[in-house]
């Protein structure tokens, strides 16, 4: 009765998301799987294209998929949770805004036998049974490989002291934690690195760009050496107010960014940005991976990171490789 209740309902959301999409109707047989994904927003390009690769992935493991987008609130993300436990789907995948507040709505899924995955961010609770699997960027790894770009830089162009101004992710994000700690344990003992300020730009392109406002405003063009920003967002709204006060991103400035999406590596390959320290949205198929080898019974491994890399000015930009998203 169950799994009848679980197919129509399949066979609902898909009808739906088939009709807002204009793709055929799914046959019976790909309703199987029944995944519910609450999406935290679509707060920058890199959040647009992880939930493209999620629906894409889902289609071709031929699951069928709830998708709720929270817009950047956690009480939508808990509502979407708790309606996929009501609808009784098979797996529950989020990307959690914040890494706490989880708890209860969590052992809700656990006590309806519901498996989690976090895609993206983690959690923060000392309650580890409360999620399956982990698929998503070694924030910290970014950070780190953030601030081992700018040393070497430090080296090269000889700098005896160098001004950071970093643009911080949401707070209390994966994310926004993770690539701080991971640069300030890489930069932090070197004494020509000197952190100005850490503001909020929230992952923004508008709040980067009211960042870099403030900053100038605060600085000027030559009170600023290095700007460390959590994503390409905001880096971009940045680069566009330095651009209109006359500065030259990428030599007055140097800009070292996080994510990698096409705008950011155009960018770099035009000398405005320094460093792109990649993060892959592409986590869809790792996730579908995960869903059906929990379907089939399987052990899947509890943490799952991407491959992801740099590029940076010391390389050869007219590589076909690099590339963004
Ligand atoms: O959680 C991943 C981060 O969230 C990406 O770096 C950023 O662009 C997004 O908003």
């Amino acid at each position: 009765m169950r799994k009848r209740f679980k197919v129509l309902l399949a066979v609902l959301s898909l009808l739906v998301l088939s009709a807002c999409a204009g793709s055929p109707a799914p046959d019976a047989a790909r309703e199987a799987v029944v995944l519910g994904f609450s999406q935290l927003g679509a707060e920058s390009s890199w959040r647009i294209a992880n939930t493209a690769s999620v629906k894409a992935a889902a289609e071709e493991y031929g699951f069928g998929l709830m998708a709720e987008n929270a817009n950047q609130k956690q009480e939508k993300q808990i509502d979407a949770i708790r309606s996929f436990i009501a609808y009784r789907v098979d797996v529950i995948a989020f990307s959690p805004i914040v890494e706490t507040g989880w708890d209860n709505v969590l052992a809700e899924a656990r006590q309806a036998k519901i498996p989690v995955i976090l895609v993206d961010r983690m959690i923060d609770s000392p309650d580890e049974s409360l999620y399956t699997a982990f698929v998503g960027a070694d924030f910290y790894a970014e950070g780190r490989r953030a601030g081992e770009y700018l040393l070497r830089k430090a080296d090269a162009i000889h700098a005896e002291h160098l001004r950071v101004a970093e643009l911080c992710g949401t707070p209390e994000s994966t994310p926004m934690r993770d690539r701080q700690r991971g640069f300030l344990d890489v930069v932090e003992k070197d004494d020509r690195i000197e952190i100005l300020e850490s503001l909020n730009g929230d992952f923004l392109r508008s709040k980067g760009e009211e960042c870099m406002k403030t900053l100038l405003e605060k600085y000027g063009v030559g009170g600023i050496d290095v700007i460390y920003s959590h994503n390409d967002s905001m880096t971009l709204g940045a680069l566009d107010v330095l651009e209109q006060s006359g500065a030259a991103p990428g030599r007055d400035i140097l800009m070292i960014t996080v994510d990698g999406e096409k705008e950011a590596v155009d960018a770099l390959k035009a000398g405005k940005i320094n460093c792109v320290v990649q993060c892959t949205p592409d986590l869809g198929k790792d996730l579908m991976e995960l869903v059906r080898g929990l379907k089939e019974g399987r052990e899947i491994p509890r943490i799952t990171h991407p491959q992801e890399g740099v590029f940076c000015d010391f390389d050869d930009l007219t590589d076909p490789s690099v590339e963004g998203f």
